[in-house]
């Protein structure tokens, strides 16, 4: 079945949780649609996964429309969400919608989703109104990290618990489809969950939400350099690939690969002629 945006909200508050995981390219893309995922998210975690940059920072709307294509192409029944990248949508509503726009037109996605509550509001609305499905993205926002101070649990204090609840209403009104609420405690991540209209996705946020994101290479196993402590690592691919890999040197060594059965013929007599 096609996932939309219309199919995603409507499994809010069902038994039928949303999934979401992220990729960034064709191959995985294919691999994690044909699994059934309901939703891929091209995240702006490229600039780390992929890109081997210590935040998200650095990503470029380059960066995402390349990725986010590749992504496309690969994707058939889930939706696409790809990530705003930094500075492509604080900086004006007039940019954001330009960028979304781009998002979708250039790197075929099905949605964007940038980070922020009240003071990204106009630019979700602008976006919305444009014909731009928006998911946002409140609580741990990595691109926000040097005001943040630290990639760190959000909303424990009275105050901040309030501002997140605060901000989860004020996306739902500006227009968000759906809500990902990273780094949250449990018990607020759910009463979030029942006081808005919209589904939440978690990350780092407990099983209270509508449906849950990972990051491909944290719960495969191919990203090590740090892992939070909400990952579950499902596989690990990682170490698969560097057996291989071992095997493939030590063939390529002994001879072994490649054998007959991989190699191309010739008749006898036409190499003989040549000697
Ligand atoms: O960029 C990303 O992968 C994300 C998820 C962590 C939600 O935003």
């Amino acid at each position: 079945m096609k996932n939309t945006t219309t199919t995603i909200k409507a499994q809010k508050g069902t038994e039928n949780k949303i999934s979401m995981i992220t990729a960034y390219d064709y191959s995985m893309a294919k691999l994690v649609d044909s699994a059934g995922v309901n939703t891929i998210l091209v995240g702006d975690s490229l600039g780390n996964v992929m890109l081997g940059y210590e935040d998200t920072v650095s990503v470029t709307m380059e960066d995402m429309i390349h990725h986010s294509a590749a992504v496309a192409r690969g994707a058939k029944n889930a939706l696409v969400v790809t990530d705003m990248p930094f500075m492509s949508y604080q900086t004006s509503v007039y940019d954001a919608v330009v960028n979304a726009g781009r998002l979708m037109k250039e790197g075929r996605a099905g949605a964007v989703k940038l980070e922020g509550g009240v003071e990204v509001c106009p630019q979700i609305k602008a976006i919305t109104a444009a014909g731009i499905p928006v998911c946002a993205h409140l609580g741990l926002t990595p691109q926000s990290i040097n005001t943040l101070g630290g990639y760190k649990i959000q909303g424990k204090t009275e105050e901040a618990a309030k501002k997140l609840l605060d901000d989860a209403r004020a996306v739902e009104e500006a227009g968000a489809f759906a809500l990902v609420l990273e780094c949250v405690p449990k018990k607020l991540a759910t009463l979030i969950t029942e006081s808005i209209g919209i589904p939440t996705i978690g990350i780092g946020a407990g099983n209270g939400c509508d449906g849950q994101v990972l990051v491909n290479q944290d719960m495969l196993g191919m990203f090590t350099d740090y892992v939070p402590k909400f990952v579950k690592q499902y596989a690990n691919v990682g170490e698969i690939i560097k057996n291989a890999v071992a095997d493939y040197i030590n063939e390529i060594n002994t001879g072994a690969f490649p054998d007959d059965a991989r190699s191309y013929k010739i008749d006898d007599e036409v190499i003989e002629k040549l000697y």
